[in-house]
């Protein structure tokens, strides 16, 4: 992204802002005498060389009115949305959506997102802007086709890896306080560092999150997580502030205490680790949520004990538990998603305990089991968990995992317990014995499970069936007469 000079560039954006959708909207911004111009995150990502289908168009006046009738020219194929209330367009062509606005300038009031719009020129447009990367805009009208207008050095910025707001940051994060999240979400994707200025803005606005809708926040706060480090963008939210407003559980995490002598690992700092661990082997946003989860209730488990030191007994049912209330509250889904993460945090201690103890084939099984489909991503999550500073026990614990993920290839070959489903369910034991369903129902059918899984019986009706019969014996239960 090195440029001699303006012509280069200029060369550069000509070429890029070739084809059939460019050169229509420019004849038909000069056919009605419009200023016309590509702005944001598309201009940006051209000199980012990352991929961008949304395009946003700015025109100095009548933006719907430019939207409608470039609309027309490129034919049936394309689909136009008019939202009236925000003075916006969109056209849907192929897989791109180009999105028209009239220049605008706005002012905020204090407690509102809701901006006062007024039309402006292209300059008050570009001021309200949220950063200078971000401000970009390329002249689409045939005399200047390809000029760019960069009033606030945001190329400069893109090659010295600088977020930077256009105005005061105080203004900038004020009328539209997201902002902030944004800044964070951008120095986290691009690996861009938040000039001071902004940094320190962001500290002395961070309340202002409080009138920004969860969705909101929560959609840049995934594209953190999504991130290639995420512990970038984490490690940011939490300097500033804005971590304890947006999600207090994980600031919980934080601190070493030391008692007699024996102290813990910063839960908080390990969490992270593990996170980059987890990013570096996959893209699976949820597998990311279940690392970020994975301790969270040990703030609400930790003990000590004299004789073991600190404990924190149980934290991962607890955190399991917890998961429910920290995606309802920041609008994560609460549909399989979640249960996903739940069953990830619940069980992200087996293989290790697996690997502590002896790897029986009845412990392997019980964890195919419980693991389903998800055993892959489990010992991934388990894998990342491993944060030991100390190389022996780190090549220790790896040597051992290898050790467990052949043995559950193996079981898994023999006795296909992955997704399993015991040969008799309760219907029909209510059936065989004329029962009510009941607890009794209840035992009966889970003691056939624990028997195939712990390999008494084979996985199989007859066995199961035998296994029954003998088993309600014991508690008086006869089969019903036919
Ligand atoms: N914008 C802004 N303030 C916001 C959101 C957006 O000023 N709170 C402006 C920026 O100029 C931005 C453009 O609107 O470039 C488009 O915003 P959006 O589509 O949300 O984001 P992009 O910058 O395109 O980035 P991405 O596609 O990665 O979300």
């Amino acid at each position: 992204m090195i440029y001699d000079n303006d012509s280069e560039i200029e060369k550069e954006l000509v070429q890029k802002f070739s084809g059939k959708i460019f050169e229509t909207i420019s004849r038909v911004a000069d056919n009605m005498q419009l200023e016309c111009y590509a702005i944001g995150g598309y201009v940006r990502d051209i000199f980012l060389h990352r991929p961008s289908k949304d395009i946003d168009i700015v025109t100095v006046g009548k933006g719907i009115e430019l939207a409608k009738a470039v609309a027309k020219e490129l034919g049936p194929k394309v689909s136009l949305s008019v939202f009236k209330n925000f003075g916006t367009a969109q056209i849907k062509f192929k897989d791109t959506e180009i999105e028209f606005v009239g220049a605008r300038r706005e002012s905020y009031q204090r407690d509102s997102r809701k901006p006062v719009v007024e039309d402006g020129t292209l300059e008050d447009d570009q001021n309200r802007r949220d950063f200078t990367i971000n401000a970009l805009a390329v002249c689409l009208n045939k005399e200047r086709f390809g000029e760019l207008l960069d009033p606030f050095g945001g190329l400069q910025d893109m090659a010295n890896l600088i977020i930077r707001t256009p105005l005061d940051p105080d203004i900038t994060f004020s009328d539209d306080p997201l902002r902030m999240m944004r800044a964070i979400r951008f120095s986290s994707q691009l690996g861009f560092d938040i000039e001071a200025d902004t940094f320190d803005a962001i500290t002395r606005n961070k309340d202002r999150i409080a009138i920004i809708s969860s969705e909101r926040i929560i959609d840049e706060l995934n594209k953190i997580v999504l991130s290639p480090k995420p512990s970038v963008g984490f490690l940011q939210l939490d300097q500033t502030g804005l971590l304890s407003i947006i999600f207090p559980e994980l600031v919980a995490l934080k601190g070493a205490e030391t008692k007699e002598g024996i102290g813990h690992k910063d839960n908080f700092y390990h969490t992270l680790i593990v996170l980059d661990n987890i990013a570096l082997k996959t893209d699976n946003l949820w597998l990311r949520w279940a690392a970020i989860l994975h301790d969270i209730a040990k703030p609400a488990t930790k003990r000590f004990d004299k004789k073991l030191g600190w404990t924190f007994h149980n934290h991962n049912f607890i955190g399991e538990k917890m998961v429910p209330g920290i995606f309802r509250r920041m609008k994560l889904p609460m549909n399989e998603k979640m249960k996903y993460v739940q069953k990830m945090v619940g069980l992200h201690m087996r293989p290790q305990v697996l690997v502590d103890e002896d790897i029986t084939d009845s412990a392997v099984r019980r964890l195919l089991f419980e693991a389903g489909d998800d055993i892959d991503d489990l010992m991934t999550l388990c894998q990342a968990d491993i944060t030991s500073k100390n190389p022996e026990k780190v090549r220790r614990y790896l040597r051992n995992f290898e050790i467990v993920r052949e043995k559950l290839k193996d079981i898994e070959e023999k006795d296909h317990v992955r997704n399993f489903q015991p040969p008799i369910g309760g219907e029909e034991i209510m059936e065989i014995f004329g029962l009510t369903p009941g607890v009794e129902v209840g035992r009966l059918k889970s003691s056939i499970k624990d028997a195939i899984l712990d390999g008494a019986i084979a996985n199989e009706y007859d066995a199961a069936y035998k296994y029954l019969i003998d088993k309600a014996k014991k508690i008086g239960l006869e089969p019903k007469s036919k």
